[in-house]
Order: structure tokens, then sequence, then C-alpha cells
């Protein structure tokens, strides 16, 4: 299975600039599954949620049929993130979307910072995509930092976490190596570069995307600093066993009588 990221250099508010760029940068590219970062097509920081809500599209919105149409390209699936109208609610949303249209879409559990003024918190379980016989599952950058996301996902079979992020934090790349060892999954992270400083924040993104493996290998690293796409291949059966040694399995081993279930 090949798998991959686009490393993008959004331009606040400019859905057309972030659609060219993305296929430009994709335009050779066949793998079986693409990650593009968070809010790829809009940018991050808006000012109010007027101005999030004004760049809101539904599941037949703009985003999602670029997706559909790059998807005939790379001859896989795609994942990339958009601002999610539903009625009067904005979400913080990902969707994976084949050459026939949108698979699933997840909504962001877990906002960051001025994200909690904008969107409403995600409210769809977790879920686990069978695609041609391996299972991707979804996160949105700051989830990285609940460890429940990718366990609960890789409890529902994720073999692969298609993690789009817009992050500002240092700390992701690193936790990405535990979060995949202590799952035994497969992780894009495909993140972004550049600065916007709008309202009251000023974020610099941070770039930097990944390709995690199953055992913490870091398959693939981006620069900090420059527009990049990468894909590697990799053995998704090995996301399938979870046993760590003859007598260890992480998740059969995990003793939910003593933990919290709250
Ligand atoms: C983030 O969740 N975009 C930092």
């Amino acid at each position: 299975m090949i798998i991959g990221y686009a490393q993008t250099a959004t331009r606040f508010g400019e859905k057309e600039f972030n659609f060219n760029q993305a296929a430009e940068l994709l335009k050779d590219v066949k793998a079986d599954l693409i990650v593009l970062p968070e809010l790829f097509a809009t940018g991050y920081t808006f000012v109010s949620r007027e101005e999030a809500a004004g760049l809101a599209e539904e599941l037949d919105g703009p985003t999602l049929l670029f997706l559909k149409g790059l998807a005939q390209k790379t001859g896989g699936v795609l994942t990339g993130g958009f601002v999610e109208k539903e009625g009067t609610k904005i979400y913080n949303s990902q969707a994976l979307v084949s050459e026939r249209g949108v698979i699933g879409v997840y909504r962001k559990l877990h906002l960051f910072n001025r994200e909690k003024l904008w969107f409403t918190p995600g409210n769809l379980p977790l879920k686990a995509y069978r695609v041609k016989g391996v299972k991707i599952g979804m996160m949105i950058c700051f989830d990285w930092i609940f460890p429940e996301t990718a366990r609960t996902l890789a409890l529902l079979g994720a073999d692969v976490i298609a993690h789009g992020t817009n992050l500002v934090l240092p700390y992701c790349q690193k936790a990405m190596v535990t979060r995949c060892l202590e799952n035994r999954v497969f992780a894009v992270t495909a993140n972004r570069i550049g600065r916007e400083k709008r309202g009251g924040d000023d974020f610099t993104f941070t770039g930097a995307s990944q390709i995690t493996a199953f055992n913490g290998e870091v398959l693939s690293s981006a620069p900090e600093n420059r527009v990049f796409i990468d894909t590697v291949e990799i053995e998704v059966e090995k996301a399938g066993d979870k046993r760590i040694n003859e007598f260890n399995d992480l998740l059969a081993d995990r003793r939910k009588k003593y933990y919290f279930n709250t």
C-alpha cells in the first residue's frame, strides 16, 4: 500500500489558489491514500464565527468535489480538511473521498484554542472506514494530545490514521511516534507551512509532516519551511497484528476493569 501527504502553504481565504497548489503538488503522484492538511482550502486563523461560516461548505461543496477529482488522478482515496456547514452549525471537519464521492466525514472532537469560538465540537463517533481491505481512521491536529483518539481508532480496527494538521506547537511529531507504537498503527500527519497573523492570533505553522510506522519508525519527515510531498510503501498488514512478543498483545492485554471509565 502506498500512502503519502501534501504539505501545503495555504493562503487564507483563497480556495482557488489552495486547490491549484494541491493539484500541482500531486500532479505526478499515484497513491492508495493521500492526506492533505486540516482546513487546507480555507486557512485556519478566522477572526469571527461569521468569517468561518462564510467559507463553510456542505458535502457537495467545492472542496470535496475537488478531492473527488483529485482521487481520479492519484488512483486512490484522499482526505483533507474543510469547514463543514450543517444547518446553523459549523465544524472543523475532514472528509475521506474516492473518485466515486464522499466515503466518510470526521468532525474534530478536540478543538484547539480560539477554534472553540467558531466551531461546534465534533458530534460523530470515531470510525474506521474499510477501503480496499484496509481500514482508515481520521483525526485532526490537536486530537493527537488526547491518546484516547488514536486508541479508539485502533480499537475500531484502523490500520492507518489519516491525520490532517495545522500544527503550531512543536510536540506532535514526537508524540505520533508513541501514538503509533502504543497502538501498532501507521499514521500520516499532513501539516502546512506559512504564517497567519489575524485577529488576536499570530500563528507560524511548523511543517515537518510525518509518516510514522506501526513500530514508531519515522518513514517520512518533511522540511519545516517549504511545500513538499512524499509517499512511502508500507506493509499495512503489520498493523493488523497487535502482538509485540509471545506474551503481549497491545489491545488484548489492557486491564480495562482498572481504568477510569470517564
Ligand atoms: C490545531 O489543532 N490546529 C493546533
